[in-house]
């Protein structure tokens, strides 16, 4: 059962309280009216910063910015009731330390309305996560494959297969429940060691690549529903395929524009809706 304040909202409180119960269910949202589809439906909506991908084609996640999450988190939140809305925070807007975060994060919150913000790291931002959660920020944190730090950490591999990775990705899990995140997202990470860290932390753990071992899983909606690109990463199913119905429905308008059969005369304005009938035979 969900745990909900006053209203059918879905609090940061209770997806905490999500821990060891009814999976929780996350899913993607950058628009309105996605976000209005999505919400009754969803527990926690993550206006996430693969709305760069996704939404603007970039080749990665590091070109997005403030003023997109803010532009598309207001979007979002604005639409939601019931789901409890997160907005990532972009890559450059936490990293230097917590005044930054905090400054940028309270930023977002305000200008959002969203619930919580999340942010990639582990070890070594737990004194981020610690002040902004000491300060009324509710985070939620993102270890394993942390596509910010794809660069340094050098592809999209799943995380945890030899020893030491799995150690330290672990002892992040712990740093990052123990600074005060309500939840983790655990991203690209091998079966045993997300079934480790679920077990050993207190907090959800969200899990996209990461086997059904978490708390929950989140998916990328686009990916979801077949919109997003041609290749499906294996962790992706897809329940919809949203993108050839999208292009055979712009091919019959390209058709009827083409043969004038479209607009017809109920899509214009001062012609009769139906012909006038012609005098009796
Ligand atoms: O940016 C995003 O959409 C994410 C999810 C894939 C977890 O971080």
């Amino acid at each position: 059962m969900s745990v909900h304040a006053g209203t059918d909202r879905i609090t940061v409180p209770a997806i905490r309280a999500r821990k060891g119960g009814e999976p929780l269910v996350c899913l993607t949202a950058y628009s309105a009216p996605v976000a209005s589809l999505l919400d009754p439906i969803a527990d926690l909506l993550l206006v996430g910063d693969s709305v760069g991908m996704v939404l603007y084609g970039m080749d990665s996640t590091l070109g997005v910015t403030m003023d997109m999450m803010v532009a598309h988190g207001r979007a979002v939140a604005h639409r939601c009731g019931h789901a409890c809305v997160v907005v990532d925070m972009p890559f450059g807007s936490y990293e230097e330390g917590p005044e930054q975060a905090f400054r940028n994060a309270a930023r977002i919150m305000r200008e959002t309305g969203c619930a919580a913000v999340k942010m990639e790291g582990g070890i070594e931002l737990a004194g981020t996560i610690e002040f902004l959660v000491r300060r009324g920020i509710p985070v939620l944190g993102h270890i394993g494959l942390m596509p910010q730090s794809v660069n340094v950490s050098g592809g999209f591999s799943a995380r945890g297969r030899d020893k030491a990775e799995a150690r330290a990705i672990l002892a992040d899990a712990h740093a990052v429940a123990a600074a005060g995140a309500f939840a983790v997202v655990v991203e690209g990470t091998v079966e045993p060691l997300a079934r480790q860290i679920t077990e050993a932390i207190a907090i959800p753990t969200i899990g996209i690549g990461a086997s059904p071992a978490c708390d929950g899983q989140i998916l990328v909606t686009d990916d979801m529903v077949g919109l997003f690109s041609d290749f499906t990463p294996r962790f992706v199913k897809r329940y919809a395929e949203i993108g050839p119905t999208l292009a055979a429905a712009a091919e019959a308008y390209a058709r009827d524009v083409r043969s004038r059969s479209f607009p017809g005369p109920e899509h214009c304005f001062g012609v009769p809706k139906t012909k006038p009938k012609g005098p009796a035979q």
